[in-house]
């Protein structure tokens, strides 16, 4: 087996969910994030559309969409629903975070191109975004909290993209966590 897929096995297992609350506290350079969002883009997109809008949340912004997520928990919870607890909690994911990615994304015409496919190409390119966290140590996590639907219009207000989610990073812990998949017999046959 030659090097480059060992490596590349090694970083795509040791990929996980690193939540915000676990990170380790210290600022992501600029020039890192420049790299991961240069090696996002060469993900695989049919007809080369390039859907993905990346948008750069870091430093005093990131009290600003802490307050946007626990007004949206505010404004969107029935009272009787409401919870002091769960008000507070909304908003401090970006609190803990060094740095946080929109995943927003511009569609081409359907007739062009089917939506899926264009989302699935952003998909790609986040896969592309946390193998690069994981090899770097950065922890990171892909959020997609109701408030999404309306981070796409905060975030691009001609309304032409729309936001799937959040991608919360900060330095990981040294204990990656443990997990498991099911086995190449269970989720494939032969046709
Ligand atoms: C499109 C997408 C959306 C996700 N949204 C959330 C989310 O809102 N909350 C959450 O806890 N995890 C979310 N996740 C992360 C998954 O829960 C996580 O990837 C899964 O549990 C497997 O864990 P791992 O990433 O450590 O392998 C999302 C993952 C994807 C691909």
């Amino acid at each position: 087996m030659n090097s480059d897929y060992q490596i590349l096995s090694r970083i795509i297992r040791n990929r996980r969910s690193v939540f915000p609350n676990q990170f380790v506290p210290g600022q992501i350079p600029e020039e890192l994030v420049d790299g991961l969002i240069a090696q996002a883009t060469w993900a695989p997109t049919h007809k080369k559309t390039e859907p993905w809008r990346l948008v750069r949340i870091r430093g005093e912004k990131l009290r600003d969409l802490s307050e946007f997520l626990a007004d949206f928990y505010k404004k969107n919870t029935p009272e009787e629903k409401f919870s002091e607890i769960k008000w507070k909690k909304a908003g401090e994911r970006p609190l803990q975070s060094a740095y946080v990615l929109a995943l927003c994304i511009e569609r081409s015409p359907a007739e062009l191109i089917p939506a899926w496919e264009e989302t699935a190409a952003l998909a790609c390119a986040v896969q592309n975004l946390w193998l690069g966290c994981a090899a770097l140590g950065i922890g990171a996590y892909w959020s997609t909290p109701d408030a999404i639907r309306s981070l796409g219009k905060l975030f691009d207000p001609s309304g032409k993209e729309e936001c799937l989610g959040l991608f919360y990073m900060g330095w990981a812990p040294q204990e990656v966590p443990d997990s498991s998949r099911k086995s190449p017999q269970e989720i494939s046959r032969y046709w």
